[in-house]
């Protein structure tokens, strides 16, 4: 018998195993083409309290080892989500795997979006609210809370006051006080931090002698960024005992355990998606294989396992 079972704070998922936020839509979309049920948990696609129409195009340019994009957090907005994707996704979905993602320009819009998720969908709904604070490309908000430790202190208090469900901070770890910003959002008192660690990064189209993005610079996603977001869970991991959450390159199980050895207690699988839609299922298919192989009863006994 082998243990699965994964906890981020007061969220407990049946596995480690997370569709990141952005990379598999909402869930739904993808049912034909992998067993959700499996699945430990789907963040589903970050959304706005209003709708966004997101960067000019092109928006993706696939890169060497990665891709760049400049999506511009595009999404139907808040009223939406809730009237026509919700019902989709709570019949594709189990209750305890559906991550609702939300971000805003301001913290008042933060906290006024997770109140009005709070109040509409309870324990028996949905897992948890993941509060985007990750994204480098917005304009407005987004990327300044994770490099300002005053401002991710605020805004993580707000959000605090406005719900009873299962928390998780997704900040970008692409600056140089990631560390300092983790401990604020474990005083804070949310259940996980997710990661992600994006830097900036353009491509020339030589065709057309243009940036290849609409953007002009989009986050780097993909296998490139990997060690980055490895080291960056080696550092968290020693200074809270908060669990982490990561994504970044993670497209096979030794990323997957990579990521688990460093410190995550869950990894999260983004464009890995893009390639092959049953990439975080093959992904925990190889790491119950992995654990038979290797005589380990509980996922659990792997965490961090590389700092001793
Ligand atoms: C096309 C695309 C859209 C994304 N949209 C979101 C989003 O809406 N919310 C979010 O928190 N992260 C978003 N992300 C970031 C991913 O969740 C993930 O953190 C990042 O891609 C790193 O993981 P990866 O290297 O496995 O792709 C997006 C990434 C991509 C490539």
């Amino acid at each position: 018998m082998i243990n699965l079972e994964t906890n981020l704070g007061r969220l407990r998922l049946e596995n480690p195993v997370i569709c990141a936020s952005g990379c598999f839509g909402y869930g739904y979309e993808l049912a034909d083409y992998t067993d959700l049920h499996s699945l430990g948990a789907i963040t589903l696609k970050t959304i706005t309290p209003e709708p966004r129409n997101g960067n000019p195009p092109p928006r993706v340019k696939e890169i060497s080892s990665g891709i760049l994009t400049s999506i511009g957090l595009q999404n139907p907005g808040a009223d939406f989500f809730m009237k026509n994707i919700m019902p989709k996704v709570k019949e594709a979905c189990k209750p305890n795997q559906i991550i609702v993602s939300i971000a805003g320009n301001t913290v008042e819009d933060y906290a006024n979006l997770c109140a009005t998720i709070s109040e509409k969908y309870g324990k028996g709904d949905i897992a948890a609210i993941e509060i985007n604070a990750a994204c480098p490309n917005v304009k407005l908000g987004g990327g300044a809370f994770c490099s300002k430790p005053d401002a991710m202190r605020e805004l993580l208090s707000a959000v605090m006051k406005v719900t009873t469900l299962p928390v998780i901070a997704k900040i970008n770890t692409n600056y140089d006080n990631t560390v300092e910003i983790a401990k604020v959002i474990e005083e804070s008192g949310v259940d996980a931090i997710a990661t992600t660690s994006t830097p900036l990064g353009m491509s020339i189209d030589i065709k057309k002698r243009k940036p290849a993005l609409g953007n002009i610079k989009g986050p780097i996603s993909g296998r490139a960024i990997r060690p980055i977001g490895v080291g960056k869970v080696w550092d968290i991991y020693r200074a809270v005992k908060i669990p982490i959450s990561p994504s970044g390159g993670i497209y096979t199980t030794e990323d997957a355990l990579e990521y688990i050895m460093a410190g995550a207690t869950a990894v999260e699988i983004g464009s890995a998606h893009f390639i092959n839609p049953r990439a975080s299922l093959e992904i925990l298919e190889g790491l119950k294989a992995f654990m038979v192989e290797n005589g380990i009863s509980d996922i659990s006994s792997l965490v961090g396992v590389a700092h001793k």
